[in-house]
Protein backbone atom coordinates (compact mmCIF):
# COMPACT_ATOMS: atom_id res chain seq x y z
CA UNK A 1 0.00 0.00 0.00
CA UNK A 2 1.37 3.77 -0.89
CA UNK A 3 0.78 5.85 2.07
CA UNK A 4 -1.12 7.99 2.71
CA UNK A 5 -4.84 7.07 1.76
CA UNK A 6 -7.10 9.10 1.07
CA UNK A 7 -11.12 9.58 2.13
CA UNK A 8 -13.88 11.27 0.02
CA UNK A 9 -17.64 11.37 0.54
CA UNK A 10 -19.57 10.24 -2.04
CA UNK A 11 -20.69 14.17 -2.16
CA UNK A 12 -17.03 15.43 -3.21
CA UNK A 13 -16.49 12.21 -5.89
CA UNK A 14 -19.91 11.32 -6.82
CA UNK A 15 -17.81 9.30 -9.33
CA UNK A 16 -16.90 6.29 -7.27
CA UNK A 17 -20.52 5.59 -6.35
CA UNK A 18 -20.01 2.43 -8.22
CA UNK A 19 -16.45 1.32 -6.50
CA UNK A 20 -18.52 2.13 -3.35
CA UNK A 21 -20.42 -0.60 -3.53
CA UNK A 22 -18.47 -3.13 -5.65
CA UNK A 23 -16.17 -3.00 -2.54
CA UNK A 24 -16.18 -6.72 -1.54
CA UNK A 25 -16.70 -6.24 2.19
CA UNK A 26 -16.83 -9.99 3.83
CA UNK A 27 -20.73 -10.08 5.51
CA UNK A 28 -22.16 -13.30 5.32
CA UNK A 29 -24.60 -13.43 2.23
CA UNK A 30 -27.83 -13.02 4.29
CA UNK A 31 -26.42 -9.88 5.12
CA UNK A 32 -27.24 -7.48 2.79
CA UNK A 33 -26.05 -3.97 4.65
CA UNK A 34 -25.74 -2.26 1.35
CA UNK A 35 -29.51 -2.42 -0.31
CA UNK A 36 -31.04 0.24 1.85
CA UNK A 37 -28.65 2.55 1.82
CA UNK A 38 -28.15 2.19 -2.00
CA UNK A 39 -32.34 3.18 -2.02
CA UNK A 40 -32.39 5.50 0.25
CA UNK A 41 -29.20 6.93 2.23
CA UNK A 42 -26.50 6.99 -0.49
CA UNK A 43 -28.49 9.67 -2.65
CA UNK A 44 -30.08 11.45 0.30
CA UNK A 45 -26.68 12.10 2.78
CA UNK A 46 -23.83 11.26 0.21
CA UNK A 47 -21.83 13.71 1.84
CA UNK A 48 -21.87 10.87 5.04
CA UNK A 49 -20.66 7.97 2.65
CA UNK A 50 -17.06 7.55 2.25
CA UNK A 51 -14.81 5.71 0.29
CA UNK A 52 -11.14 5.48 1.50
CA UNK A 53 -8.47 5.19 -1.73
CA UNK A 54 -5.32 3.97 -1.61
CA UNK A 55 -3.64 5.66 -4.68
CA UNK A 56 -6.47 5.36 -7.10
CA UNK A 57 -7.58 1.47 -5.27
CA UNK A 58 -10.57 1.99 -3.30
CA UNK A 59 -10.15 -0.23 -0.05
CA UNK A 60 -12.76 0.76 2.11
CA UNK A 61 -15.70 2.33 3.15
CA UNK A 62 -17.96 3.71 6.18
CA UNK A 63 -21.52 4.25 5.74
CA UNK A 64 -23.43 6.60 7.86
CA UNK A 65 -26.66 8.53 8.07
CA UNK A 66 -27.57 11.68 10.39
CA UNK A 67 -30.68 11.53 12.42
CA UNK A 68 -32.06 13.77 15.80
CA UNK A 69 -30.98 12.05 18.88
CA UNK A 70 -31.02 14.02 22.74
CA UNK A 71 -28.25 12.26 23.96
CA UNK A 72 -29.90 10.07 26.38
CA UNK A 73 -29.21 6.18 25.99
CA UNK A 74 -33.20 5.42 26.50
CA UNK A 75 -34.39 7.29 23.40
CA UNK A 76 -31.67 5.67 20.65
CA UNK A 77 -33.46 3.88 17.80
CA UNK A 78 -35.32 0.86 19.53
CA UNK A 79 -34.79 -1.14 16.49
CA UNK A 80 -30.77 -0.74 16.65
CA UNK A 81 -29.43 -0.53 12.98
CA UNK A 82 -32.67 -1.06 10.88
CA UNK A 83 -34.03 1.68 12.84
CA UNK A 84 -31.31 3.81 12.45
CA UNK A 85 -32.42 3.92 8.54
CA UNK A 86 -36.05 4.37 9.69
CA UNK A 87 -35.40 6.94 11.63
CA UNK A 88 -32.77 9.31 9.90
CA UNK A 89 -35.67 8.96 6.44
CA UNK A 90 -38.28 10.22 9.19
CA UNK A 91 -36.34 12.95 10.36
CA UNK A 92 -34.52 13.85 7.24
CA UNK A 93 -38.66 14.57 5.19
CA UNK A 94 -39.45 16.12 8.55
CA UNK A 95 -36.99 18.41 8.56
CA UNK A 96 -35.57 17.81 12.65
CA UNK A 97 -32.67 19.14 13.64
CA UNK A 98 -30.17 16.34 12.28
CA UNK A 99 -27.77 17.11 14.82
CA UNK A 100 -26.34 13.17 15.46
CA UNK A 101 -24.27 11.13 12.57
CA UNK A 102 -24.97 7.48 13.32
CA UNK A 103 -22.10 5.03 11.88
CA UNK A 104 -23.69 2.01 9.88
CA UNK A 105 -21.09 0.16 8.73
CA UNK A 106 -17.53 0.39 8.13
CA UNK A 107 -15.98 -2.41 5.63
CA UNK A 108 -12.78 -3.54 4.68
CA UNK A 109 -12.24 -4.89 1.32
CA UNK A 110 -11.52 -8.50 1.40
CA UNK A 111 -7.67 -7.67 -0.17
CA UNK A 112 -7.30 -5.36 2.69
CA UNK A 113 -8.34 -6.63 5.93
CA UNK A 114 -6.01 -7.65 8.42
CA UNK A 115 -3.31 -5.09 8.07
CA UNK A 116 -5.07 -2.27 10.91
CA UNK A 117 -7.03 -0.41 8.20
CA UNK A 118 -10.26 -0.57 10.47
CA UNK A 119 -9.37 1.83 12.92
CA UNK A 120 -8.23 4.83 10.26
CA UNK A 121 -11.40 4.07 8.67
CA UNK A 122 -13.79 4.60 11.58
CA UNK A 123 -11.60 7.40 12.72
CA UNK A 124 -11.88 9.01 9.17
CA UNK A 125 -15.56 8.80 9.95
CA UNK A 126 -15.62 10.38 13.44
CA UNK A 127 -13.42 12.91 12.72
CA UNK A 128 -15.71 13.67 9.51
CA UNK A 129 -18.62 14.20 11.96
CA UNK A 130 -16.39 16.14 14.44
CA UNK A 131 -15.88 18.60 10.85
CA UNK A 132 -19.67 18.06 9.68
CA UNK A 133 -20.44 19.83 13.22
CA UNK A 134 -22.37 17.09 14.62
CA UNK A 135 -23.61 16.81 18.46
CA UNK A 136 -23.13 13.43 18.68
CA UNK A 137 -21.41 10.28 16.88
CA UNK A 138 -23.09 6.84 17.38
CA UNK A 139 -22.78 3.52 16.46
CA UNK A 140 -24.86 0.38 16.42
CA UNK A 141 -22.01 -1.93 16.62
CA UNK A 142 -22.26 -4.89 15.35
CA UNK A 143 -19.57 -7.14 17.34
CA UNK A 144 -18.24 -9.19 14.88
CA UNK A 145 -16.22 -11.80 17.25
CA UNK A 146 -19.44 -12.53 17.94
CA UNK A 147 -19.70 -15.39 15.22
CA UNK A 148 -17.87 -17.83 17.97
CA UNK A 149 -20.59 -17.19 20.29
CA UNK A 150 -23.82 -16.49 18.76
CA UNK A 151 -26.23 -18.44 21.69
CA UNK A 152 -24.34 -16.14 24.46
CA UNK A 153 -26.54 -13.65 25.96
CA UNK A 154 -24.96 -10.04 24.53
CA UNK A 155 -25.35 -9.00 28.15
CA UNK A 156 -22.33 -11.72 28.60
CA UNK A 157 -20.74 -11.70 25.47
CA UNK A 158 -20.06 -7.75 25.88
CA UNK A 159 -18.42 -8.36 29.14
CA UNK A 160 -15.61 -10.58 27.74
CA UNK A 161 -11.83 -9.15 27.84
CA UNK A 162 -8.79 -10.47 27.50
CA UNK A 163 -6.29 -10.86 29.83
CA UNK A 164 -4.61 -7.40 28.68
CA UNK A 165 -7.96 -5.84 29.89
CA UNK A 166 -8.96 -4.63 26.08
CA UNK A 167 -12.09 -6.01 25.09
CA UNK A 168 -12.19 -9.56 23.52
CA UNK A 169 -14.38 -8.61 20.58
CA UNK A 170 -11.93 -7.30 18.10
CA UNK A 171 -14.37 -4.68 16.67
CA UNK A 172 -15.67 -3.50 20.23
CA UNK A 173 -11.94 -3.13 21.15
CA UNK A 174 -11.12 -0.88 18.25
CA UNK A 175 -13.99 1.34 19.33
CA UNK A 176 -12.68 1.57 22.80
CA UNK A 177 -9.31 2.05 21.71
CA UNK A 178 -10.68 5.45 19.61
CA UNK A 179 -12.49 6.56 23.16
CA UNK A 180 -16.17 5.06 22.64
CA UNK A 181 -17.88 4.18 25.53
CA UNK A 182 -20.74 1.23 25.63
CA UNK A 183 -24.12 3.27 26.00
CA UNK A 184 -26.74 0.31 25.63
CA UNK A 185 -27.16 -2.88 23.99
CA UNK A 186 -30.10 -3.53 21.47
CA UNK A 187 -31.65 -7.04 20.84
CA UNK A 188 -33.45 -6.24 18.19
CA UNK A 189 -30.84 -4.37 15.38
CA UNK A 190 -31.17 -6.06 12.29
CA UNK A 191 -33.69 -8.41 10.68
CA UNK A 192 -33.71 -10.81 8.23
CA UNK A 193 -36.77 -13.32 7.52
CA UNK A 194 -36.98 -15.15 4.37
CA UNK A 195 -38.34 -18.70 3.06
CA UNK A 196 -36.20 -21.41 4.15
CA UNK A 197 -35.44 -21.92 0.00
CA UNK A 198 -33.60 -18.67 0.06
CA UNK A 199 -31.88 -19.30 3.30
CA UNK A 200 -30.88 -22.54 2.09
CA UNK A 201 -28.80 -20.53 -0.79
CA UNK A 202 -26.94 -18.12 1.78
CA UNK A 203 -25.85 -21.08 3.87
CA UNK A 204 -25.60 -24.86 3.53
CA UNK A 205 -27.68 -25.50 6.14
CA UNK A 206 -30.68 -28.02 5.17
CA UNK A 207 -33.56 -25.94 7.42
CA UNK A 208 -35.55 -28.77 7.97
CA UNK A 209 -36.20 -28.52 11.77
CA UNK A 210 -38.40 -26.23 13.49
CA UNK A 211 -36.58 -24.30 16.21
CA UNK A 212 -33.10 -22.41 16.40
CA UNK A 213 -30.09 -22.71 14.65
CA UNK A 214 -26.56 -21.70 14.32
CA UNK A 215 -25.29 -20.36 10.52
CA UNK A 216 -21.51 -19.63 9.72
CA UNK A 217 -21.55 -15.85 10.16
CA UNK A 218 -24.46 -15.04 12.42
CA UNK A 219 -23.74 -13.41 16.16
CA UNK A 220 -27.13 -14.91 16.38
CA UNK A 221 -29.35 -17.80 16.73
CA UNK A 222 -31.89 -18.65 13.47
CA UNK A 223 -35.27 -19.21 14.34
CA UNK A 224 -36.37 -21.86 11.57
CA UNK A 225 -40.07 -22.85 11.48
CA UNK A 226 -40.27 -25.75 9.16
CA UNK A 227 -44.37 -25.67 8.77
CA UNK A 228 -44.33 -21.89 7.56
CA UNK A 229 -40.97 -22.35 5.33
CA UNK A 230 -39.81 -19.52 6.85
CA UNK A 231 -37.03 -18.43 9.02
CA UNK A 232 -36.01 -15.52 10.60
CA UNK A 233 -32.85 -13.72 12.03
CA UNK A 234 -32.56 -10.91 14.54
CA UNK A 235 -29.35 -9.54 15.55
CA UNK A 236 -28.20 -7.95 18.69
CA UNK A 237 -26.28 -4.61 18.48
CA UNK A 238 -24.26 -2.69 21.17
CA UNK A 239 -24.67 0.95 21.01
CA UNK A 240 -21.65 2.88 21.25
CA UNK A 241 -21.06 6.71 21.49
CA UNK A 242 -18.06 8.33 20.64
CA UNK A 243 -16.88 11.96 22.03
CA UNK A 244 -16.46 14.88 19.59
CA UNK A 245 -14.97 17.01 21.39
CA UNK A 246 -12.02 16.96 24.37
CA UNK A 247 -13.19 19.49 26.96
CA UNK A 248 -11.78 18.58 30.36
CA UNK A 249 -15.56 18.00 31.55
CA UNK A 250 -16.39 15.49 29.03
CA UNK A 251 -12.90 13.52 29.36
CA UNK A 252 -13.30 10.60 31.25
CA UNK A 253 -16.98 10.61 31.95
CA UNK A 254 -17.29 6.99 29.95
CA UNK A 255 -21.36 6.47 29.14
C1 LIG B 1 -14.32 -6.06 11.05
C2 LIG B 1 -13.40 -5.35 10.05
C3 LIG B 1 -13.89 -3.92 9.85
C4 LIG B 1 -11.98 -5.35 10.65
O1 LIG B 1 -11.16 -4.62 9.76
P1 LIG B 1 -9.61 -4.95 9.57
O2 LIG B 1 -8.96 -3.77 8.95
O3 LIG B 1 -9.46 -6.26 8.88
O4 LIG B 1 -9.13 -5.17 11.07
P2 LIG B 1 -7.73 -4.73 11.68
O5 LIG B 1 -6.61 -5.31 10.88
O6 LIG B 1 -7.73 -3.25 11.87
O7 LIG B 1 -7.79 -5.44 13.07
C5 LIG B 1 -8.65 -4.95 14.09
C6 LIG B 1 -8.53 -5.86 15.28
O8 LIG B 1 -9.20 -7.08 14.95
C7 LIG B 1 -8.27 -8.17 15.05
N1 LIG B 1 -8.61 -9.05 13.95
C8 LIG B 1 -8.40 -8.82 12.64
N2 LIG B 1 -8.87 -9.86 11.92
C9 LIG B 1 -9.39 -10.73 12.81
C10 LIG B 1 -10.02 -12.00 12.70
N3 LIG B 1 -10.22 -12.58 11.51
N4 LIG B 1 -10.43 -12.61 13.82
C11 LIG B 1 -10.23 -12.04 15.02
N5 LIG B 1 -9.64 -10.85 15.20
C12 LIG B 1 -9.23 -10.21 14.10
C13 LIG B 1 -6.91 -7.58 14.94
O9 LIG B 1 -5.94 -8.35 15.60
C14 LIG B 1 -7.09 -6.22 15.60
O10 LIG B 1 -7.01 -6.30 17.00
P3 LIG B 1 -5.68 -5.77 17.75
O11 LIG B 1 -5.38 -4.40 17.18
O12 LIG B 1 -6.05 -5.73 19.19
O13 LIG B 1 -4.62 -6.77 17.41
C15 LIG B 1 -13.34 -6.10 8.69
O14 LIG B 1 -12.99 -7.44 8.89
C16 LIG B 1 -14.63 -6.06 7.90
O15 LIG B 1 -14.81 -5.23 7.03
N6 LIG B 1 -15.59 -6.98 8.24
C17 LIG B 1 -16.89 -7.04 7.59
C18 LIG B 1 -17.71 -5.84 7.95
C19 LIG B 1 -17.84 -5.68 9.46
O16 LIG B 1 -18.05 -6.62 10.21
N7 LIG B 1 -17.72 -4.41 9.89
C20 LIG B 1 -17.84 -4.09 11.30
C21 LIG B 1 -19.26 -3.85 11.70
S1 LIG B 1 -20.00 -2.53 10.77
Amino acid sequence: MTDPIQTFSLAQRPDLLPAFLDLYIPWPAFIEPTRLLVEWGIHAHAEHQLIVLDGDTPIARAASLPLHWDGEAQTLPRRGWDGVIEQSATDTYNRAELNTLCALEAGIDTGYTGRGLSQAVFTALRDHARTAGFEYFIAPVRPSGKTEFPEMPIEDYVERRRDDGQRADNWLRIHERIGGRIIALSHTSMTISAPLATWRTWTTQPFTTTGLTTVDGGIAPVYVNADLDYAVYIEPNVWVRHRLTDTPAEEGQGS
